[in-house]
C-alpha cells in the first residue's frame, strides 16, 4: 500500500501564523507538525508515501525530509497549485500510486493511543473497497458523521449535519483500492468549488464497499487546525512524554521499531541530532533483541 500525506491547504484558521510558513511545519511541542501523520504511515507499515504541499513549501519540505531514505522510507513530492479539495490529492498522485492501494491521511490529523497500530495495520491490509475510521466525539455537528450497521458497513455519510444520525466522526485517514483514481477523476465539484473526499466515500458507499473500523476510548484525535488545537496537541505531546518517558511521533525509533532500519542506522541518526532531547532520547534507545 501506498501514502499520501496532504499538507497543502491555506491554514487560514491560523492566520497570520500560516500566512507565510505552512500549517505542518508548525511545532507541535518538540516536532514539526508533519511528523505526526508520518508516523501514523510508518506505523500502518507504509514505506512509499507521496508529500503533497501548495508550490512555495516543496523546498522546506525536501529540506526536512529528504528523500527518507535515512529512516528507511521512500518519500516524494508533489504540488497542489490550489487547495482543491481533498480528493485531489489521488489525481495529483496518480503515477505515485500506479496500481496500488493507498491511504490518505491529511497533514493536521494527530492520532496518538494504545491499540492505535492495530487499527492501522487492518486498513493497510486492506484488499478491496475503502476503509474509514469512526470516532466517538461529543459535538458531531463539526464533523463527517457516519451511520454503520451491525457488520460496521456504513449506511450513511453526511458533512457537518445539524441533526447527527450518530456520534461518529470520520477523521482524516483513509484507506482506498484503486479504483480511487477513477472515482476522483467522476466526481464533480462541490458549491464550495472543492473535490470533497465526502463525494468519494459516497461512491464507495453505493457500491456497498464501505466498512468503517471503530475506534475504541484511548484514542486521541486531536485537530491542530486552531491555535487553541495547536496548543493542546502541543501540551499533549508533552504531558504524555513526559510522564511516561515514551516519545510521540519519533521517526527514528518508528523506523527501528518498524524494522525499517536497525540499530546502528538508528544511533548514527542520534548522533546528527544530539543536542536536543529528541537527539538524546534516540541516543539512549536500547538495542531490542532479534
Ligand atoms: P482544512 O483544515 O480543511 O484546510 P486548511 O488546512 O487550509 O485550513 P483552514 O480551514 O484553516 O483554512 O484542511 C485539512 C488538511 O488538508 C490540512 O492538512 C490541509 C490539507 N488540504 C490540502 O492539502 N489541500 C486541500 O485542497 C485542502 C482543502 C486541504
Amino acid at each position: 500500500m501506498k501514502g499520501i500525506i496532504l499538507a497543502g491547504g491555506k491554514g487560514t484558521r491560523l492566520y497570520p501564523i500560516t500566512k507565510v510558513v505552512s500549517k505542518q511545519l508548525l511545532q507541535i511541542y518538540d516536532k514539526p507538525l508533519i511528523y505526526y501523520p508520518l508516523s501514523t504511515l510508518m506505523l500502518a507499515g507504509i514505506k512509499d508515501i507521496l508529500i503533497i504541499c501548495a508550490p512555495e513549501s516543496i523546498e522546506q519540505y525536501k529540506s526536512l525530509l529528504g528523500d527518507g531514505k535515512d529512516i528507511g522510507l521512500n518519500l516524494q513530492y508533489k504540488v497542489q497549485e490550489k487547495p482543491n479539495g481533498l480528493a485531489e490529492a489521488f489525481i495529483i498522485g496518480e503515477d505515485f500510486i500506479k496500481k496500488d492501494n493507498v491511504c490518505l491521511i491529511l497533514g493536521d490529523n494527530f492520532f496518538y493511543g494504545h491499540g492505535f497500530s492495530k487499527y492501522l495495520q487492518e486498513g493497510a491490509n486492506l484488499k478491496h473497497g475503502a476503509m474509514i475510521l469512526g470516532c466517538k466525539v461529543k459535538d458531531p455537528t463539526q464533523f463527517g458523521v457516519i451511520e454503520v450497521d451491525n457488520n460496521n458497513n456504513v449506511i450513511s455519510i453526511e458533512e457537518k449535519p445539524a441533526q447527527p444520525k450518530s456520534n461518529l466522526a470520520v477523521p482524516g485517514l483513509y484507506f482506498f483500492d484503486n479504483k480511487v483514481i477513477e472515482i476522483a477523476k467522476k466526481i464533480k465539484p462541490s458549491k464550495r468549488g472543492e473535490l470533497e473526499i465526502v463525494s468519494v466515500i459516497e461512491e464507495y458507499m453505493k457500491q456497498k464497499q464501505l466498512k468503517a473500523n471503530i475506534v475504541g476510548r484511548g484514542l486521541a484525535w486531536l485537530d491542530t487546525g486552531t491555535p487553541q488545537g495547536l496548543k493542546n496537541a502541543s501540551d499533549f505531546v508533552q504531558i504524555i512524554q513526559n510522564a511516561q518517558g515514551f516519545y510521540i511521533a519519533c521517526l527514528e525509533e518508528i523506523a527501528y521499531n518498524m524494522n525499517f532500519i536497525n540499530y546502528e542506522q538508528l544511533k548514527k541518526l542520534g548522533e546528527l541530532l544530539k543536542q536536543s532531547d529528541y537527539g538524546q532520547y534516540i541516543l539512549k534507545l536500547e538495542k531490542e533483541n532479534d
